[in-house]
C-alpha cells in the first residue's frame, strides 16, 4: 500500500507543476487541420436595402472601429524546493495524504445528493466531492448546518477501514521524515495523546472540524513544541478559528514547531543537512504564505457584508449552484489558474467578482480585471466603485487615454485595475519594469476567446504569457462562453477547467425559412424541426416591403417584450426601423408615451438640438437603432431606454452582442450575413445569447431568418462546435512576435535568442505551433523577427555566439515598446516628430494634432476632396505653410478638387492624416460633433471614435517622447494635448467627465445644476441629484456620486503617497550611514 501510493505521490508532484517550461514542447496537440475560418462570400439580397447609396459604402469604410480602439505561475508551489526528505516532497506527500483522507471521507450518499442537486455531467469529474469537505457550505448558512451535523460525520474522520486514521496517517507522513522530525514528531506523538485523554470537549470538536479531521495531532505538535521550549502557554482553542483552520496553516505550524524543536548535539554534517532543511522549511513556509487564502467570514471566506452587499447592489439573494461548486473548487482554494466557460447570461462576472473580492481583501493583492472594450470596462467601474468604497478598495480606470503607468503605489489600501486588453498590456509592462508584478495577486480575463482575435488576441497571449513567467505568485482565471478547444488554451495558462452548461433561462433556437419556423436540434439529423407556420396577413405592398415578414416576426413580442433584431450593416439596422414603424399600428405610438417624450428631448439635447432624423421617426413607437453610427451620449440614452423598456426594440449590429448586457425575450437575426461574411460560430452564439432576461422571460428564443440557398451553410452554423482559438503572435505579418520580442530584451526578461526561445514555449503558439506555423519552424521565425528588429534599429546584438549573444534595445525600441507604438510605423512617427522639430507651428493646435492623428485611421477615411479643399482655403497662413511642409501644398489639393490629374503625387498616408487632422482641429475649435460630422460628411459616431482613437495615440506618442532625448520639447505639449483631446469639451466640464460614465450632456447638466468640481459631485446627495436632474434614475445617481467619491479617495491617496515619500528618511543618507561608522 505504501509502494503504490508512493507512486501516486510521485506522480502527482510532477503534474503539480504550474509551469513547466522544458515540459512545453510535450504538450503539442497532434496535427490537426485548421479549421477553415476564412470568410464565405455570397451574393444575398437585402430587399430593404434597395436604397442603400454608395455613401453607405463610405460608411462601411469607416466600419466599426471597436477593433481598432477599444478605449478600447505560476510554477510549483514550491519553485526549486525540491523536498524536506531528499526523493520526493514531504509537503506534497501530506498533501495527497490530506487528499486520499478526504476522498476515503466522501460517503456514497453525498456523492448521490451532489449529482441530485446539480447539472448532471456538466461539471468536470475531477472535481470530486473532496471540496465539499474543505467548503461544504452549499448555501450562505451553511456554516450553521455543518456545526449540526458534526455528530453524525465524526465516526468517518476517526476510523477508516478498521484503523485509527491519526495513527494510520502519521505513519505515513514519518516514513518519509528526516531522524530529527522524525523524533521531534514521536515526542508530539506521544504528548498528544497524553493530552487527547486529558481534553476531551476540545477533541470532540477538532474531530468534527470540516478539514482538520486527522490534525489534532497536528496542532498538538505545535502546542507542545511551544512547551518543550519552556514557554508553555495556556492551551485555549479558538472554536471558530480551528474551524476554519485549513490543513496548510497547520502545517504552517508544524513547521515553525518543528523548526524550534531543541536538537541533541549531532555532528557538523547533520547540522549542516538540517540547517539546509530549515531553509527548505522556510522557502515552503514562504510560499504558503503568499498562496493561502486567508478567510475572513462565511461567505465564500468573505465577511457576510460582501452577502449583503451582492444582495443591495445587485439584487442577487443566492448563488446559483453552479457559482457555488465553482467558487469551492480545489483549483480555486489552491490558486490555481482557471478557466471556466458556461453558455452566455449564465452568470459567470458574479464568480469572478466575488474571487476579486477574496484577493483584495483576503489576500490583500491587487488584482486586474480584463475586459475587451472600453464601455465595459467604464460600465464595470460604475458597477464596482459602492463595492470598493464599502470594502475599502480602489477601483482605477485603465481605458482610452486613462490610468498611470506604473499605478501608484498604494501602501495601505489595495486596487483594482480595470483595463482594457491594451492597457492591462501595458500596465504588466510597467509592472515587471518596476518589480512588482508580484503585488498583482489576481488576473481575470473575461471573454477569454478573445485569445483568438486577430491584433487584439495577439496583445492578450502576450500580457497572459508574461505573467506565467514573470510571476510565480499571480493568479490567472479566464472565462468565457464560446470556447472549443479549450484543452490549448488549458495548456497554455496552466490551468484547470471548469465546465457547466447551465442557463437561468431556456434558449430556444429557431430557423425562418418563408414564413414557416423551425426549432434547431442538432440531434436530428436534419437539425431543423417544424414547429409552426407565421401567421402572416400582409398586404402585397407589406409583402414587398418586408419579405422576410420581420414586422410580424417582431410584433408578436413588442411593446410589451423586448426584441433585438440584428442586422448586417450599419444602414441596413436603420431602414429596418423605419420600415418596421411605417407598418406599426397607431396604438404602439401610446405605449409609455410620456417617457418616449423624455427621450427625444434628451437626444436633442445631447445633440446640441440636433438629433438624428431617423430616431426622430422610430423612438415614438418605441423602437431605435445601435450601431457605431451614434454617438456615445446617445448610444448610451439609447441603451437606458431599452433597458428601462421605454424603448422595445433595437434593430442593430453584431457589435452589441459582445458590449453592453441588453438582454431581450427574443433576438432576431436578419441575415446570415455580418456584412458579406457568413456568421461565424461564436458570432451566432454571442447574438442568440442576448435572449431570455434572468428573472424575468421563463424562456428566451432566437429566430435566424434564411434564404433557402443559405440552407446548408446555416446547418454547419447552428450545429458544429464553435470555432477554435488560435494563436494571433503571426497574425498580420507576426507583429505579434515582433511586439512580444521588442518588449522581452526591453523589459530585460529575457537577454538572448535562447532566452526568448525558452519563453515562447510558454505561449499559446508555442501549444499550437504543429497547427499555425507549417512553413516555418519556431527557431526560424525567431531568428528573422530578430533581423528585422535589428534592421528597423530597435535591437542590436553584441558579441557572443548566436543563441547566447547579449540583445538589447536601442533608444527608438524602448520608446517604441513603452509607447506601445506600431512597429511598422514607429520609425515614420521618428521622423515625423524629428521634421516637426524643425519647425513646430505652435499658434495653432494644427501641427500637434497632425503629428498625433492615429496612422491606422488612415485607411478608414477617404478625403472628399471639395471639402478637403474647402476647409484648406480656411486655414491662417501659418497653417498652410505647415501643410505644404509636410508634403500637402494647396496645388496638390487644389487639382484633386478640380478633378485633374496631379503630376506629382503627395504621400497618401500625409495627405490622409492631414484630413482627419482637419478634422479633430474642427472639433477642437467648436467642440461640437453634429456640426463637425456634417460639414465633412462623416458619421458622428466615426467622428467620436477618431477622436478617442487620436486622445489614446497621443498618450502613446507622449510615452514614446519620454524615452528619447531629443523630443524633450513635446513632453509638456503633448500632455495637454492629451488632456485637450479625451476631454474635447470646454474647460470647465473636464473634472466632472473624468468620473466613469460622466458624459458631456450629463456634465453640463450637473455643472448646471450647481455641481462643478469632483469634490461637489462626490459630496452629493444622490435624492438631491435625482429631484435636481432632468432623467437621471436613483440608481445612476448613486452610481456618479459612488464613482466620484471613488475617484477622488483615490486622487488624494495618491497625494498622500506622494507626500509621505517626500518626507521619507531615505536610508542610505551620506550623515546616517556616517554617523553609525
Ligand atoms: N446568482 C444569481 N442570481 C440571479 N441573477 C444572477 C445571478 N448571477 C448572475 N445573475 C444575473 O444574470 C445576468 C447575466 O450574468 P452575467 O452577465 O454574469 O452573464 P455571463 O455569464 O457573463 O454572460 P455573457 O457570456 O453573455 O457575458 C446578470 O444580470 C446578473 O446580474
Ligand atoms: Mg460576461
Amino acid at each position: 500500500m505504501t509502494s503504490n501510493l508512493d507512486q501516486q505521490l510521485k506522480a502527482k508532484r510532477v503534474s503539480s507543476r504550474k509551469r513547466q517550461r522544458d515540459g512545453m514542447r510535450s504538450y503539442f496537440t497532434p496535427n490537426k487541420k485548421k479549421h477553415n475560418c476564412s470568410p464565405v462570400t455570397a451574393e444575398h439580397r437585402l430587399q430593404v436595402d434597395n436604397q442603400e447609396t454608395a455613401q453607405e459604402q463610405q460608411h462601411a469604410l469607416m466600419a466599426d472601429n471597436q477593433h481598432n480602439e477599444y478605449y478600447s505561475d505560476e510554477e510549483d508551489l514550491f519553485g526549486d524546493y525540491d523536498s524536506i526528505a531528499c526523493d520526493s516532497s514531504f509537503l506534497a506527500k501530506l498533501e495527497d495524504v490530506e487528499q486520499n483522507f478526504k476522498q476515503c471521507c466522501s460517503t456514497p450518499s453525498r456523492d448521490a445528493e451532489k449529482d441530485g442537486t446539480t447539472n448532471k455531467g456538466h461539471t468536470s469529474a475531477q472535481y470530486s466531492d473532496v471540496n465539499r469537505l474543505i467548503y461544504p457550505e452549499t448555501d450562505f448558512t451553511a456554516l450553521k448546518q455543518t456545526e449540526k451535523s458534526n455528530d453524525a460525520k465524526r465516526p468517518c474522520h476517526t476510523e477508516i477501514n478498521g484503523h485509527h486514521f491519526s495513527s494510520a496517517l502519521m505513519e505515513d507522513m514519518f516514513e518519509d521524515l528526516p531522524s530529527s522530525q522524525l523524533a521531534f514528531q514521536q515526542d508530539n506523538c506521544k504528548a498528544a495523546s497524553d493530552l487527547r485523554t486529558s481534553e476531551p470537549a476540545v477533541l470532540e470538536y477538532m474531530g468534527s472540524a470540516k478539514s482538520t479531521t486527522f490534525v489534532p495531532s497536528v496542532i498538538d505538535n505545535v502546542q507542545n513544541s511551544s512547551d518543550l521550549e519552556g514557554k508553555s502557554e495556556q492551551r485555549t482553542v479558538n472554536p471558530a478559528f480551528q474551524k476554519r483552520m485549513s490543513f496548510t496553516e497547520q502545517l504552517k505550524k508544524t513547521l515553525v514547531g518543528n523548526a524550534m524543536v531543541q536538537m541533541p548535539q549531532v555532528s557538523r554534517t547533520k547540522a549542516q543537512k538540517d540547517a539546509a532543511v530549515s531553509e527548505e522549511i522556510s522557502v515552503a513556509m514562504q510560499t504558503m504564505e503568499s498562496s493561502s487564502v486567508p478567510d475572513l467570514g462565511p461567505f465564500f471566506g468573505l465577511p457576510s457584508k460582501v452577502k449583503e452587499l451582492i444582495y443591495k447592489l445587485r439584487g442577487i439573494k443566492d448563488l446559483y449552484d453552479w457559482q457555488k461548486t465553482c467558487l469551492t473548487l480545489d483549483s480555486v482554494q489552491q490558486r490555481k489558474n482557471l478557466i471556466y466557460s458556461l453558455p452566455t447570461s449564465g452568470g459567470k462576472t458574479l464568480v469572478a467578482e466575488i474571487l476579486i473580492f477574496r484577493e483584495l481583501l483576503c489576500r490583500k493583492k491587487d488584482a486586474l480585471l480584463i475586459l475587451p472594450y472600453i464601455s465595459l470596462v467604464q460600465e464595470k467601474i460604475r458597477g464596482l466603485a459602492s463595492f470598493g468604497l464599502e470594502l475599502d478598495f480602489l477601483v482605477e480606470e485603465y481605458a482610452g487615454s486613462k490610468g498611470r503607468f506604473p499605478p501608484v503605489k498604494r501602501r495601505v489600501k489595495r486596487s483594482l485595475y480595470i483595463a482594457t486588453i491594451e492597457k492591462a498590456h501595458i500596465l504588466v509592462n510597467s509592472l515587471i519594469e518596476t518589480n512588482r508584478l508580484d503585488n498583482v495577486g489576481l488576473i481575470v480575463v473575461d471573454e477569454l476567446h478573445m485569445l483568438g482575435d486577430g491584433s487584439r488576441g495577439a496583445i492578450l497571449e502576450m500580457t497572459l504569457a508574461k505573467v506565467l513567467y514573470m510571476s510565480k505568485t499571480t493568479q490567472i482565471i479566464g472565462m468565457s462562453a464560446t470556447l472549443s478547444n479549450v484543452q490549448d488554451l488549458q495548456k497554455f495558462l496552466q490551468a484547470d477547467n471548469y465546465t457547466s452548461d447551465f442557463r437561468p433561462v431556456q434558449l430556444k433556437e429557431y430557423v425562418k425559412l418563408q414564413d414557416v419556423l423551425y426549432e434547431i436540434d442538432p440531434k436530428e439529423e436534419e437539425c431543423f424541426r417544424l414547429s409552426r407556420h407565421l401567421k402572416v396577413e400582409y398586404s402585397s405592398n407589406m409583402q414587398k416591403m418586408d419579405p422576410d415578414h420581420l414586422i410580424a416576426l417582431v410584433t408578436e413580442v413588442i411593446p410589451v417584450n423586448s426584441c433585438l433584431l440584428f442586422c448586417p450593416t450599419k444602414k441596413n439596422c436603420e431602414n429596418v426601423a423605419e420600415m418596421i414603424c411605417k407598418y406599426l399600428k397607431k396604438v404602439f405610438l401610446q405605449h409609455r408615451e410620456k417617457e418616449k417624450v423624455n427621450l427625444l428631448n434628451e437626444l436633442k439635447s445631447v445633440g446640441n438640438g440636433t438629433m438624428c432624423p431617423v430616431l426622430k421617426r422610430t423612438v415614438p413607437y418605441g423602437v431605435a437603432y445601435h450601431h457605431s453610427g451614434l454617438t456615445s451620449d446617445e448610444r448610451k440614452l439609447i441603451e437606458e431606454a431599452y433597458s428601462a423598456g421605454t424603448l422595445c426594440l433595437l434593430t442593430c449590429t453584431s457589435t452589441l452582442a459582445a458590449g453592453i448586457n441588453l438582454p431581450a425575450r427574443r433576438v432576431i437575426l436578419r441575415s446570415a450575413y455580418v456584412a458579406t461574411d457568413f456568421l461565424k460560430r461564436s458570432q451566432y452564439k454571442q447574438m442568440v445569447g442576448r435572449a431570455g432576461r434572468a428573472g424575468i422571460d421563463l424562456s428566451g428564443e432566437s429566430i435566424l431568418i434564411l434564404q433557402e440557398r443559405d440552407k446548408q451553410l446555416a446547418k454547419e452554423l447552428v450545429c458544429k462546435p464553435t470555432e477554435n482559438c488560435y494563436s494571433n503572435l503571426l497574425h498580420d505579418n507576426g507583429k505579434g512576435m515582433l511586439c512580444l520580442m521588442l518588449s522581452l530584451i526591453g523589459l530585460s526578461i529575457t537577454r538572448t535568442l535562447g532566452e526568448i526561445r525558452d519563453f515562447l514555449s510558454c505561449t499559446l503558439f508555442s501549444v499550437q505551433e504543429e497547427q499555425i506555423c507549417r512553413e516555418k519552424c519556431l527557431w526560424d521565425i525567431v531568428k528573422d523577427s530578430l533581423d528585422f528588429l535589428t534592421q528597423k534599429g530597435l535591437v542590436k546584438t553584441a558579441a557572443g555566439k548566436e543563441e547566447d549573444a547579449l540583445l538589447e534595445v536601442t533608444m527608438l525600441g524602448r520608446a517604441t515598446f513603452k509607447g506601445s507604438i506600431d512597429l511598422t510605423n514607429c520609425d515614420v512617427l521618428y521622423r515625423d516628430l524629428s521634421r516637426g522639430l524643425e519647425g513646430l507651428m505652435l499658434n495653432s493646435f494644427l501641427h500637434l494634432i497632425y503629428l498625433v492623428t492615429p496612422y491606422e485611421m488612415v485607411t478608414q477615411c477617404k478625403p472628399d476632396w471639395m471639402i478637403y479643399f474647402r476647409q484648406f482655403t480656411q486655414l491662417t497662413a501659418a497653417e498652410q505653410k505647415m501643410s505644404t511642409a509636410i508634403g500637402v501644398p494647396e496645388s496638390f489639393i487644389a487639382r484633386k478638387a478640380s478633378g485633374q490629374s496631379v503630376k506629382k503625387a503627395a504621400d497618401s498616408v500625409a495627405v490622409n492624416r492631414l484630413y482627419l487632422a482637419f478634422v479633430l482641429l474642427s472639433l477642437l475649435k467648436e467642440t461640437d460633433l453634429w456640426t463637425v460630422a456634417d460639414r465633412f460628411r462623416l458619421t458622428r459616431g466615426f467622428v467620436q471614435n477618431l477622436l478617442s482613437s487620436s486622445s489614446a495615440f497621443c498618450s502613446c506618442v507622449l510615452h514614446f517622447t519620454e524615452e528619447l532625448e531629443e523630443f524633450w520639447s513635446y513632453k509638456a505639449l503633448l500632455a495637454e494635448l492629451t488632456k485637450r483631446l479625451t476631454y474635447c469639451v470646454n474647460a470647465e466640464l473636464i473634472p466632472l467627465m473624468e468620473v466613469a460614465g460622466v458624459l458631456e450632456a450629463r456634465a453640463k447638466q450637473l455643472y448646471g445644476a450647481g455641481y462643478k468640481t469632483l469634490a461637489h459631485l462626490a459630496n452629493a446627495d444622490p435624492m438631491l441629484l435625482v429631484q435636481s436632474i432632468e432623467n437621471l434614475s436613483k440608481r445612476q445617481a448613486h452610481q456618479i456620486v459612488a464613482s466620484s467619491k471613488m475617484l477622488l479617495t483615490e486622487k488624494a491617496e495618491a497625494l498622500q503617497e506622494e507626500v509621505d515619500e517626500l518626507l521619507t528618511l531615505p536610508h542610505d543618507l551620506p550623515s546616517l550611514s556616517l554617523g553609525a561608522i
